[in-house]
């Protein structure tokens, strides 16, 4: 058997692939989000104090809008999901040393906060679905004591809500929702974010809103929102150049929050003002890309593609499925010839992949061997689908993973 790009002769005389989009290519940022940035670069106004009243403030406009969008009171802008995520767990009064609830299955990103803040992660198991699995979070809680979750939607992925919500109310715990790959993602018609005292998304690249680097944290509470601002790096009075504070609280806290420097800067919220509306749009072509994608790989007998909740209504920028029946060799083999293809994809569980919690070696976790985390990432593909990838490219999308599959199962026997 010819390998698949030979066969489908989409390989150039001097072997290069063909395949003509790069299903990781992120979002251009739109025209007049470029044109705000550029004017603000212009002008010399970078820094988002700068400008003299909030009216005037990209980054005080955006923070509204967001909250606006999110449906609750405030929203702070930071340089990243990292530092709304570290600010939340300082706002919560995390003291190094506690434990902290959090997925095994996540970013490392996620326990690096926890270790920035000095405190230790204790992973949750993740479910056949890749998210945090509510009767091990019971179990982990009751043995810990812990009293802060920071909750992971890993890739989109949610969990059942209602039972993760009994379990945070019977223990008490203080939920942080990591947001930075749910965008737009409910469950029964609750936008995620808004289930916890406070929610951090990201605008890092790859992400639902993109400026290259960013982060958002948002809630109702006052005062998180009121230390937030603080912990982000406002001074003197600079908290008048946002919406929403309530001056009384402002004064008082002033001076007996320190600083961090994690501001989000007026380039960034220029990149980001007119992308709260576009989210509706993205989110439908990811929609209908997935549900193509599904159909035209699910039954494949190497594939299985486990669902969403019913409750849930997902973003769908990206897609995974477990590679089943195949061994570690045959599974890598397929990683490295879609590469070939074109169409780079990783396995969480292989490799040394930053999304594996056995690589967080600077992480001293409180955990025992996490077997069904193991067993639902060892052979968990992942593939990214940005929204310029049109209905041909899915379809050359699925052909090429159902192609390069025939082709492994020929060579390998399996
Ligand atoms: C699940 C998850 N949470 C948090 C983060 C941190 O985001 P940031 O890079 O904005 O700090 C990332 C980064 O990609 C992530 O993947």
């Amino acid at each position: 058997m010819e390998s698949p790009k030979q066969s489908r002769k989409l390989v150039a005389e001097g072997g290069e692939s063909i395949v003509d989009f790069d299903n990781k290519a992120f979002k251009p940022i739109p025209q007049a989000g470029i044109d705000l940035a550029v004017k603000a670069m212009n002008a010399g106004v970078m820094y988002r104090y700068q400008p003299k009243t909030k009216e005037a403030s990209l980054t005080a406009a955006f923070e509204h809008n967001f909250a606006k969008y999110m449906g609750l009171k405030h929203a702070v802008g930071t340089n990243s999901c990292g530092s709304a995520m570290f600010i939340a767990l300082n706002i919560v009064g995390v003291q190094p040393g506690d434990t902290i609830l959090t997925n095994a299955f996540t970013f490392h990103a996620v326990p690096s906060v926890i270790e920035h803040a000095r405190a230790i992660p204790v992973l949750v198991e993740s479910n056949r679905e890749w998210a945090m699995d509510p009767e091990d979070l019971d179990k982990k809680a009751t043995e810990t004591g812990a009293k802060v979750l920071l909750m992971s939607y890993m890739r989109g992925h949610v969990p059942d809500m209602d039972a993760i919500m009994e379990v945070v109310d019977k223990h008490g715990l203080i939920l942080i929702e990591d947001c930075a790959h749910a965008y737009a993602t409910l469950w029964n018609g609750q936008l995620l974010g808004t289930f916890g005292e406070i929610g951090c998304f990201s605008t890092q690249s790859s992400k639902g809103l993109s400026a290259g680097e960013g982060g958002i944290f948002v809630t109702n509470d006052d005062e998180h929102a009121a230390r937030a601002v603080l912990y982000a790096g406002s001074y003197e009075r600079l908290w008048m150049k946002h919406y929403d504070l309530d001056a009384d609280l402002m004064d008082r806290l002033q001076n007996q929050v320190p600083g961090y420097s994690m501001r989000m800067q007026e380039v960034t919220a220029a990149m980001l003002t007119p992308q709260i509306d576009r989210l509706a749009t993205i989110k439908q072509i990811h929609v209908e890309n997935w549900n193509l994608l599904h159909s035209l790989i699910h039954d494949h007998p190497n594939i299985e593609i486990p669902m969403p909740l019913a409750q849930v209504d997902p973003f769908c920028d990206t897609m995974q499925f477990h590679l089943v029946g195949l061994s570690r060799d045959v599974a890598d083999r397929f990683i490295d010839l879609m590469k070939e293809e074109g169409i780079p994809m990783q396995i969480f569980g292989a490799r040394r992949n930053a999304r594996d919690y056995r690589q967080w070696e600077y992480v001293k976790a409180h955990q025992d061997e996490l077997k069904d985390t193991i067993a639902n990432i060892e052979f968990a593909c992942d593939l990214s689908m940005q929204p310029h990838l049109t209905q041909d490219n899915i379809r050359v999308m699925g052909q090429v993973i159902l192609d390069v599959l025939a082709y492994i199962a020929e060579q390998s026997g399996q």
